[in-house]
């Protein structure tokens, strides 16, 4: 399994340094969100399935950020790929000033009912870019961890608040708008 995904994770970090319109730009980001966003997907949903929200609970705990530097080790210096959210459960989530910013924007446009864009590239200087895709609650099943008292799960959420004592991401309701993959590419 790793033989097959490794070099195409590669060949991709590649193609996302030599992308150079705005098109091309949101497309390789495109394709390194989705390897990332599709590896945490599916894990949780096996971990769903195997043992209840605890397990998958259990999963995000110990492996989440774990998955997520297995898969940024394969992108060459200066990409990356992360999750943001203004009201970040991990604090290593916790977006930069910069990154804030965006994310605020989003929120007003969501509140004010407009259309919030797929994707948002920001340029950071010559050949440095922020790729910003926006992450809604989309799904009943993110309010088991990410819910109000009323709808999480208690024993998932005793998990969840051991390890985050000061956890600010709770309280959302279904169609919410909770962060963004950022792509980083610094040349
Ligand atoms: C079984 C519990 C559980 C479910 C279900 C769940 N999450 Fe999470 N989520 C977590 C945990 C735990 C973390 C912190 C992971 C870590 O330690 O990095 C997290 C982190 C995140 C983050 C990173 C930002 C932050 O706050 O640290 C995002 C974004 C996120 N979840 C979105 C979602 C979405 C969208 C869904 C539904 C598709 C979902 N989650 C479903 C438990 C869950």
């Amino acid at each position: 399994m790793k033989r097959v995904v490794l070099p195409i994770m590669l060949l991709t970090s590649a193609s996302l340094l030599n992308a150079t319109t705005n098109k091309e730009i949101k497309q390789e980001a495109k394709s390194a969100i989705m390897k990332m966003g599709g590896t945490l997907k599916s894990h949780m949903k096996q971990n769903m399935k195997a043992g209840g929200p605890v397990q998958a609970a259990g999963f995000c705990l110990q492996e989440a950020s774990e998955i997520a530097k297995k898969v940024n080790s394969n992108y060459p210096k200066g990409v990356s790929v992360k999750r943001i959210s203004l009201k970040y459960r991990n604090p290593a989530n916790k977006p930069t000033a910069d990154e804030a910013q965006v994310l605020k924007a989003i929120q007003t446009n969501v509140n004010a009912h407009k259309t919030v864009p797929k994707m948002i590239v920001k340029k950071l200087a010559k050949n440095s870019y922020k790729v910003y895709k926006p992450i809604f609650m989309n799904k009943g099943v993110c309010l088991t961890c990410h819910g109000d008292a009323t709808v999480r799960n208690p024993e998932a959420y005793k998990l969840i608040q051991a390890k985050y004592p000061h956890d600010k991401a709770i309280g959302y309701k279904k169609g919410d708008f909770r962060g963004a993959f950022v792509v980083t590419i610094l040349k």
